[in-house]
């Protein structure tokens, strides 16, 4: 019965118990996407802790399935068997005579002493409890464990870092894939909420190199979250006997590995195009099913890793009150003129000193910055707002993956046909410097049909949500990509965005899109693909050709069988009848039984001389071998088969042809395909004719006395040539 009366009573939460209420805002909406969730959040940590001392990223990650019995063993608690099994079955809402609650019971005693057998015969709990994973409502517990090479953390700081909400080293102006300093305790939130059980972490913390740490920080930490402190059960220094570096965290949580694991694996990919310098290793395992286990490998494809990300300062149209509060607060200028300069970035000792005058009474270049109140301090933030002539930042602070890594992390994870890809200038929207990457590609079997949009923001791969963000929309409608020879919906059409910025414009904690209305954003976006596609379309115009001249040929030979057929059947009836015709006794019937009138077969006399004559006239327009099928034709010696070979190395002729055009056309775009040399022999004097070789772009006429050879470089020495052209191969 609902409350009547409730006295109002006004409670605080803290941000512990805030996020602990809402986790789905923060991408932990159901135990699948948690476990996806919580590998994420860990692997970007593990990231951004190796690229901050500039070291190659390693980080591997294993998820291992547990049963209850062994979630139990980890908690302290005795595992029970089920005794009350109606307690387990769900209501159906209809009432069940005796008979049937009898039947139920039965099932359910002989439930049990199928798995007591199963037991007996020696079969592990691991299977018995994976069984039971069939039945509805059955939970599902994994041990995720992460290990990186970076900087680890400082000893005295791990409680901090990964036990209080809302805590973090990476607060401030600076391209990072951690911002709201919230991933890892979100997991240590769901491990608690989940399985009750706490995170284990081990660090070594080390800036440099030839220093590793002298002892590794061994952690177990769990959260009050209440009060949204650290609650450290167990903190010790153990010896670093084999120098290592790094974090490696442990945490269990519920999950669902069957849903999730394209999720988890397509994740795994995605980070292996946007960071193929980094190795990484996943590992799926489970004592129920070795068949369901996993095990990947993304090795380092490149050493080339993009330069660290600077901090920059505040640039001041991406200021509010509150910004210029906490500055005034933080800052150790003396002068308001000194603090302008040096906290803000963009503005000059001229410019400070302008801004001051123009801000008039109550400011002054030697005033303390203390004195600015909360009525100037909102004076001093419209000013600088309105202020149009500041440099826009220009994005050398930052770190985007590079075209190199861009476009190596496509070829090698998805082997397309083609790829192009650009790099954008950079841009700025509210005071932050963003800079777009982009590639496009085509074809290969890793994609289907259609486009297919890959985002990466702060080199994060963004899985969920894609129909809102910015690169799924200007893909699929600010795009015209018929213009560029692509089809929409039957190419493989993969699209890569990579957005880098100090301030990534998220829609949510969940870091999963961009929204559209960032103007600046997303024509930035527009104008990388269109570059890309500008570049594809020479590529596709060149093997549209290509595919052109294919087709043409696959059905002229389809039909070259009929047509030889009745060439050869029209060419030796046309004999026949001449040789009736030429016969003395041609008025007479013959035994074919053939006749007509005197005229008609005087006419046809004169066109077979007329066509006789022209081919033996005019040599010249035919080539050798035409004259030995007319000589064929006339001996009814130019049977099907004959006809046959003949068509056919005259399509391949005009293939040829078609492929040479294709390739001259390639040579002025620049040339794609690698050329080959003829050689011809020197002419003599005697110049009677044997052949000619008619295309659309030349004609060679070869002469009985010269000697001709095309041949490949290898046998170059064995002619003696006087000049050489370039062909393409
Ligand atoms: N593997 C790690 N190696 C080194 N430091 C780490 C590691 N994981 C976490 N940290 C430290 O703990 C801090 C908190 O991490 P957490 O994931 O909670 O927040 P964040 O990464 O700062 O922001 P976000 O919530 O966006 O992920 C980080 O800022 C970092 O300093
Ligand atoms: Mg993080």
């Amino acid at each position: 019965m609902a409350r009547k009366n409730r006295i109002e009573v006004v409670e605080s939460k803290t941000p512990a118990e805030f996020f602990s209420e809402h986790q789905s805002i923060c991408g932990f909406d159901n135990p699948g996407r948690s476990l996806y969730t919580t590998v994420r959040e860990l692997v970007e940590n593990a990231l951004d802790a190796a690229e901050s001392i500039q070291e190659l990223p390693y980080v591997s990650v294993v998820i291992e399935e547990i049963t209850e019995d062994e979630l139990n063993e980890l908690r302290g608690m005795e595992s029970r068997e089920r005794v009350d099994l109606g307690l387990f079955h769900k209501a159906t809402g209809k009432r069940r005579s005796g008979g049937e609650i009898q039947e139920v019971l039965a099932e359910n005693m002989k439930e049990l002493h199928s798995d007591a057998l199963e037991k007996q015969m020696g079969q592990n709990s691991a299977a018995l409890s994976n069984k039971k994973k069939g039945d509805r409502g059955a939970r599902n517990y994994y041990r995720v464990t992460c290990e990186d090479n970076g900087c680890g953390m400082a000893h005295e700081k791990i409680p901090d870092m990964l036990g209080r909400v809302l805590s973090s080293s990476k607060y401030g102006v600076r391209q990072t894939r951690g911002k709201f300093g919230l991933g890892s305790k979100m997991a240590l939130i769901w491990s608690k909420k989940s399985t009750g059980l706490p995170i284990e972490v081990r660090s070594a913390h080390s800036l440099e190199e030839n220093h590793p740490a002298a002892y590794i920080s061994h952690c177990v930490l769990d959260i009050d979250i209440y009060r949204n402190q650290p609650f450290v059960k167990l903190h010790e220094k153990v010896a670093n006997i084999k120098g290592w570096r790094g974090t490696r965290i442990d945490v269990v949580v519920e999950g669902n590995w069957s849903t999730y694991k394209t999720h988890i694996m397509t994740y795994f990919q995605q980070l292996a195009i946007i960071t193929p310098y980094a190795h990484m290793e996943f590992t799926f395992r489970t004592l129920s099913n070795a068949s369901r286990e996993v095990i990947t490998q993304y090795a380092r494809r490149s050493e080339h890793m993009p330069p660290p990300a600077q901090e920059v300062k505040h640039h001041p149209s991406s200021i509010n009150h509150l910004i210029i509060q906490q500055l005034i607060k933080r800052t150790s200028t003396k002068t308001f003129l000194n603090f302008l300069c040096t906290e803000l970035a963009c503005v000059t000792r001229p410019l400070a000193a302008r801004i001051v005058k123009e801000l008039g009474n109550g400011f002054a270049e030697n005033m303390v910055p203390e004195d600015i109140d909360a009525n100037k301090t909102i004076r001093l933030t419209s000013m600088l707002k309105s202020i149009s002539i500041f440099k826009l930042p220009d994005g050398s602070c930052l770190s985007p993956a590079g075209e190199y890594n861009l476009r190596l992390g496509i070829m090698k994870e998805l082997h397309p046909d083609y790829v192009a890809t650009v790099s954008e200038q950079a841009a700025a929207f509210e005071g932050h410097p963003f800079v777009v990457e982009a590639g496009v590609s085509l074809g290969g079997n890793a994609l289907k049909d259609g486009i297919n949009v890959y985002r990466f923001a702060n080199r994060i791969p963004l899985l969920f949500e894609a129909g809102n963000d910015v690169v799924t929309q200007v893909a699929n409608r600010r795009i015209n990509w018929q213009s560029y020879k692509i089809d929409p919906k039957r190419d493989r059409i993969g699209v890569f965005v990579s957005i880098v910025s100090t301030k990534i414009p998220f829609k949510g904690t969940g870091k999963e899109y961009i929204g559209d209305d960032t103007e600046a954003i997303r024509k930035s976006v527009k104008s990388a693909l269109q570059r890309c596609c500008k570049q594809l379309k020479q590529h596709l115009l060149t093997r549209n050709a290509a595919r052109d001249v294919k087709e043409r040929k696959r059905s002229l030979l389809r039909y070259m069988p009929d047509v030889s057929r009745a060439i050869a059947a029209v060419l030796n009836s046309i004999n026949k009848r001449k040789r009736i015709v030429n016969s003395e006794n041609w008025t007479r019937s013959n035994t074919d039984g053939f006749s007509q009138p005197q005229s008609a077969r005087h006419k046809q006399a004169k066109l077979f001389d007329f066509i006789e004559r022209k081919w033996d006239t005019n040599p010249h327009t035919f080539m050798s071998s035409h004259l030995n099928l007319v000589e064929e034709a006339r001996n009814m010696d130019l049977v099907d088969k004959k006809l046959q070979n003949r068509l056919k190395s005259a399509i391949d002729r005009v293939d040829l042809e078609s492929a040479l055009e294709v390739a001259a056309i390639n040579r002025s775009n620049g040339g794609l395909i690698s050329k080959e040399r003829l050689f011809v022999a020197p002419l003599q004097l005697k110049t009677s004719l044997t052949t000619s070789l008619l295309s659309p772009l030349h004609s060679v006429h070869f002469y009985s006395s010269a000697l001709v050879a095309i041949c490949t470089p290898h046998n170059e020495k064995s002619h003696k040539t006087t000049s050489s052209i370039e062909v393409p191969k």
